[in-house]
C-alpha cells in the first residue's frame, strides 16, 4: 500500500511537472499586468499639422500604381489605387518644418462620390515623437468639409494608439491635382 502510494505520488509529481515544464515551453499565451510592459497612466494627445499630397510636377509624392478597365470612365475614379509618402508639416506651407511623412495606400473606392480608402502610417521625425507611428484606417470623402478617420493602432511613442483624425481640406489646385490637408489627431496612448 505505502509502495502504491509513493508510486502514484511519483508519477503525479511527474505528471505535474511535466505539465508545468510544457506550460513554460509550449505556452502561447499569458496574462500579465499593465505595469509589468512599464504602462501607467493612458494619455490623449492632440497633433495638429498639414499634410502635402502631391500629384503633379517631376517629383510627386502620390502616384498611381493601379487602376481598373473602367477607372478612367468613372466619373469618381473608382478602382484607382495611389501609394503616398506625403510630407506632413508644422504649417500649411511646403517649406514650413517637416514633422512626419504619411505613407501607404489611398484607393477609390467608392462610385457614388469621390470616397478613397486610407490605409496609412504617419511616421513622425519631430522631437520625442521621431520614429514613432500612428495607423490609419478609414474612409475619406473629399470633397466634404471634415473627414473623420479612426487611428488603429501605433508604435513607438503611441503603442496602443487608438482615436481619429478630423482632415479638412485647406487647399486644393484643380489644375494639377495637388492638395493640402490640414490634419486634427486625437489619440489615447501610455
Ligand atoms: C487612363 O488614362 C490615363 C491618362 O489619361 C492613361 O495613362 C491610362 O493608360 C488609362 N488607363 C486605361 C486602363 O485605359
Ligand atoms: C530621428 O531619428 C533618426 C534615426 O534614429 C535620426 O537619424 C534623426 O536625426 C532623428 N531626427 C530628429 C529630428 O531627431
Amino acid at each position: 500500500m505505502a509502495a502504491c502510494i509513493g508510486k502514484l505520488a511519483v508519477f503525479s509529481l511527474l505528471f505535474m511537472s511535466s505539465v508545468f515544464v510544457s506550460a513554460n515551453a509550449h505556452g502561447f499565451a499569458r496574462s500579465l499586468l499593465p505595469r509589468e510592459l512599464g504602462l501607467k497612466k493612458e494619455k490623449l494627445s492632440h497633433l495638429h499639422f498639414y499634410f502635402h499630397d502631391i500629384v503633379s510636377g517631376s517629383k510627386p509624392t502620390a502616384v498611381r500604381v493601379a487602376e481598373a478597365k473602367m477607372t478612367n470612365s468613372s466619373t469618381t475614379g473608382f478602382g484607382a489605387v495611389v501609394m503616398v509618402d506625403d510630407p506632413l508639416t508644422e504649417g500649411p506651407e511646403m517649406s514650413s518644418k517637416e514633422v512626419g511623412r504619411a505613407q501607404g495606400i489611398y484607393a477609390l473606392a467608392s462610385q457614388n462620390d469621390v470616397g478613397l480608402l486610407m490605409v496609412q502610417n504617419y511616421v513622425f521625425s519631430e522631437g520625442k515623437y521621431n520614429g514613432s507611428t500612428l495607423s490609419v484606417l478609414g474612409r475619406n470623402a473629399v470633397f466634404s468639409g471634415v473627414r473623420e478617420m479612426p487611428i488603429v493602432g501605433g508604435s513607438g511613442l503611441f503603442r496602443f494608439a487608438r482615436g481619429y483624425v478630423r482632415a479638412k481640406t485647406h487647399t486644393f489646385d484643380l489644375k494639377t491635382g495637388d492638395a493640402c490637408v490640414e490634419y486634427n489627431v486625437y489619440v489615447f496612448h501610455y
